[in-house]
């Protein structure tokens, strides 16, 4: 679709859900809630997740947190909303004693049903006492289309409408934290040195096109920039640079950077990236968003104050590990080659034992699984630059990080044996 067109689709999901905002309306209430945590009581989504279990952990060691309701979607898998937390915490090597914390309340819940689909009772409780929102939780999806995203952007009008009923303070709403992602700028060119990326609204949304992960994030940012300019929600919108491993440095290799090393030993090559690096660790990242819960900017952007090139990081890689770094092109076409190999191998099978090959080459080599992505770089930049290897490469795969998880996940459940060629 041209980009006129799509950004057309993207101010229409805008329009849908930016229709009449209902007023600030405290009620009389408000003063005795207030007394009844007599401190900052926050409402948090998707804190099964990386960033959220961390946020999760900040605000339960926080003194001045008072009470936590940590709302998750109601379990597919049959374990309690405490026990996905537990898992989460011991995946990120965060102490589960946090999770005992008396002042973190765990829920069932989705933010984009009705009364967050849970009873009655507890919506007014928490309308009568949450000082703070932060949207965290969020469908991490690179692989599917905007019009997929039609939940989050509900959750985010539900949340603005909650925020503006709230009767905490007689003076103004609920606080709104909307985390976002740097991604809406995805199309930047990075090498381009009069590149600005404001902390402030991106009113086109040329910037964020071309994946519906980032498009959505777009839609979500205005959603909440309309709610603001009509209502007395004063929402911040945080837009997240790339995370890396938890506190024990846990690091999925579903995710690229963790995939590329361990695919690069395989390889016995380092690929070098015309990368600059801002990444902050997930904890880090979680202090200092506690530190901007009572922010009055619209906009903040989240990453490490002081970027590294990406030379300074995969030396020492290339130093402990013993691999050579080499340009990006000859560990591409090392990466092809690997999987063409494997591909031969696992033709020369049938059915289950074919695909047992692939599973087998993918654990060892598991960029093999974001070869789609790198590839895409390639061609892209190929036909448009006339071979030239340029920063949209690099933009190609920094794309990639948060999306190649995605990969992944569909891997997982979608196989076919058509996939594997
Ligand atoms: N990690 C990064 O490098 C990075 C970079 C930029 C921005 N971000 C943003 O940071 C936030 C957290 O990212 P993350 O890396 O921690 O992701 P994650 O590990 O995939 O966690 C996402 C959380 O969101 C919830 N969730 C998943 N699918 C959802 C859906 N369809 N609707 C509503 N909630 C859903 C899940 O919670 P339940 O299933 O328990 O409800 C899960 O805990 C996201 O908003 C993401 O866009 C992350």
């Amino acid at each position: 679709m041209p980009d006129s067109e799509q950004c057309k689709v993207l101010q229409e999901l805008v329009d849908k859900y930016t229709t009449s905002f209902p007023p600030f309306t405290p009620s009389a209430s408000s003063s005795r809630a207030r007394g009844e945590f007599n401190g900052i009581v926050v409402l948090l989504s998707g804190s099964t997740g990386v960033f959220g279990s961390n946020i999760l952990a900040k605000l339960a060691a926080s003194p001045f947190v008072k009470r936590t309701y940590a709302v998750s979607r109601p379990s597919v898998n049959g374990l309690t909303v405490h026990e996905r937390h537990a898992r989460a915490f011991r995946r990120e090597g965060i102490s589960e004693a946090l999770l005992n914390d008396g002042n973190v309340r765990f829920l069932d819940g989705d933010f984009s049903m009705e009364g967050f689909g849970m009873e009655a009772r507890v919506f007014a409780k928490l309308q009568s006492t949450v000082t703070h929102i932060i949207h965290n939780g969020w469908q991490v999806n690179f692989n599917v289309p905007v019009e997929k995203f039609e939940a989050n952007f509900r959750s985010v009008r539900k949340l603005v409408d909650f925020a503006l009923h709230s009767q905490v303070n007689d003076d103004r709403p609920a606080k709104l934290i909307f985390i976002s992602s740097l991604g809406v700028f995805r199309c930047v060119d990075p090498s381009d040195p009069n590149k600005v990326w404001p902390e402030e609204r991106l009113v086109k949304p040329n910037s964020a096109l071309e994946t519906g992960y980032t498009e959505a994030k777009w839609v979500s940012e205005q959603i909440l920039s309309e709610a603001a300019s009509h209502t007395a929600l004063q929402p911040t919108v945080v837009r997240i640079g790339q995370l890396v491993g938890g506190p024990n440095g846990y690091w999925s290799e579903r995710e690229w950077f963790a995939a590329l090393i361990k695919s690069s030993i395989f390889l016995g090559m380092l690929p070098d990236l015309p990368e600059i690096l801002s990444w902050n660790t997930a904890p880090v990242a979680a202090q200092a968003l506690l530190d901007m819960l009572n922010s009055s900017e619209p906009y903040l952007h989240l990453v490490h104050p002081k970027p590294v090139g990406w030379n300074v990081i995969i030396s020492i890689f290339s130093r402990k590990l013993r691999v050579p770094v080499v340009p990006l092109d000859a560990w591409a076409d090392a990466l092809e080659h690997s999987h063409e190999l494997a591909l031969s191998n696992a033709s020369q099978k049938s059915g289950t034992q074919s695909r047992e090959v692939m599973r087998k080459a993918m654990q060892q080599n598991p960029a093999l699984r974001m070869l789609v992505l790198f590839t895409h770089g390639r061609t892209t930049s190929r036909s448009k630059k006339g071979g030239k290897r340029t920063a949209y490469d690099s933009n190609a795969a920094r794309t990639l990080g948060e999306g190649t998880r995605c990969i992944f996940d569909t891997q997982r459940s979608e196989l076919t044996p058509d996939w594997w060629g």
